[in-house]
């Protein structure tokens, strides 16, 4: 069993990663519907990326005796002026999932939890990376996507994104 604090946030950590699920599959339908295949299919692969997360905190959770409930995932209500901005947007969520994982490590830390602050250790590093790529994202489509030829390469290398399952990342 998990300290009852630390458990909740995990709990509703589950939520938000599969709410960041939903938030880059609505990303992935704007661009869909903007004919940029590629863009719609990188947030596609985040997706199930995202989706991976909670799984992964779900079975941590069980795997120390805790009981799992999901609450409701909210719609993602952004309106998108341009191509850059769900980019941005993107930047700026992950930036937000980082200070949630930040917070619960603390707290771990603060039990002396050292189990869960292991587990927590992939998800630091994870949004780490995940706010670099994110931050890169945006710089690209700044420098070459407000040219058609700029946009239409960009948008083939990222139809090229290949799901990888996190295979490495703690279950326990
Ligand atoms: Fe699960 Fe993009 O953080």
């Amino acid at each position: 069993m998990l300290n009852k604090k630390i458990a909740e946030m995990l709990n509703d950590q589950v939520n938000k990663e599969f709410y960041s699920a939903y938030l880059y599959l609505d990303f992935a339908n704007y661009y869909a519907d903007e004919g940029l295949d590629g863009f719609a299919h990188w947030y596609e692969i985040q997706a199930q990326e995202e989706r991976d997360h909670a799984l992964m905190i779900r079975r941590y959770l069980l795997n120390n005796g805790e009981r799992v409930t999901f609450g409701a995932i909210g719609g993602p209500d952004k309106k998108f002026a341009n191509h850059l901005a769900p980019l941005e947007a993107g930047f700026e969520h992950e930036k937000y999932v980082t200070s949630l994982i930040t917070e619960i490590y603390h707290e771990a830390s603060a039990q002396k939890d050292y189990r869960t602050m292991q587990f927590l250790d992939w998800f630091i590093k994870e949004q780490g990376e995940e706010e670099t790529t994110a931050d890169d994202m945006v710089k690209k489509y700044k420098l070459f996507g407000y040219d058609a030829k700029g946009l239409y390469a960009l948008n083939q290398e990222l139809s090229a994104r290949v799901y990888a399952p996190s295979a490495t990342a703690p279950q326990k």
